[in-house]
């Protein structure tokens, strides 16, 4: 974790005023640009995964669109699970769920496929970055809702300050790396 962390540090970009003013844009498509860090992130994220209480029977993880697929992906790959699609509005076909939510900058609505896993299930969400926690807070009600247990909260960034981790109290909240 200590090493995927010092990945994140290194490499990740800054942009003030993206894609709002006000706004101080942490951009983590380096990190997974590079072969060792996103090894290493994916690594980070999936041992938290298999060693924290409880979540040896995780069956799926669930990525939140966009860039939560390219971390549930291959952390679902390199464990042997499923992976759930928690998609922006609109994308899903048959039924789904939805749930809307504010963002740091503006607000959406996410959905979540029903019956596609057995209810009960254990379910791990993960994304890259924890900003005001309203995306994440969503997604793990949509699998709740679902009828699915959150077996817990995988980030690679988390921003200090914005309160994201008081929106997800009541689950393992992990994070790589903090700035
Ligand atoms: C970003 C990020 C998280 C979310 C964090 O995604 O990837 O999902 O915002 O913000 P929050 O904690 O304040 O809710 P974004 O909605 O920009 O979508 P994208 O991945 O499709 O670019
Ligand atoms: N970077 C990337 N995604 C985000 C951010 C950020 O700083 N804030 C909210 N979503």
């Amino acid at each position: 974790r200590e090493q995927a962390s010092n990945h994140v540090h290194k490499l990740m970009d800054s942009y003030p005023g993206f894609p709002s003013p006000g706004i101080l844009f942490r951009d983590l498509t380096p990190v997974f640009a590079d072969p060792i860090a996103f090894r290493a992130v994916i690594d980070a994220l999936m041992h938290d995964a298999l060693t924290a209480d409880g979540a040896a029977d995780v069956v799926a993880i669930a990525g939140v669109e966009a860039r939560g697929f390219l971390l549930a992906a291959a952390g679902a790959y390199s464990a042997g699970l499923g992976v759930v699609a928690v998609r922006k509005a609109g994308k899903l076909p048959g039924d789904v769920l939805a749930q809307s939510y504010d963002l740091e900058y503006g607000t959406a609505e996410l959905e979540l496929h029903e019956g596609r896993l057995p209810a009960g299930s254990r379910v791990l969400l993960v994304d890259d970055l924890l900003a005001t926690g309203g995306t994440l807070a969503a997604a793990a009600s949509l699998v709740e809702r679902a009828g699915y247990v959150v077996a817990g909260i995988r980030i690679v960034l988390e921003l200090d300050g914005l309160g994201g981790r008081d929106r997800l109290t009541g689950y393992d909240v992990q994070s790589i790396a903090h700035c």
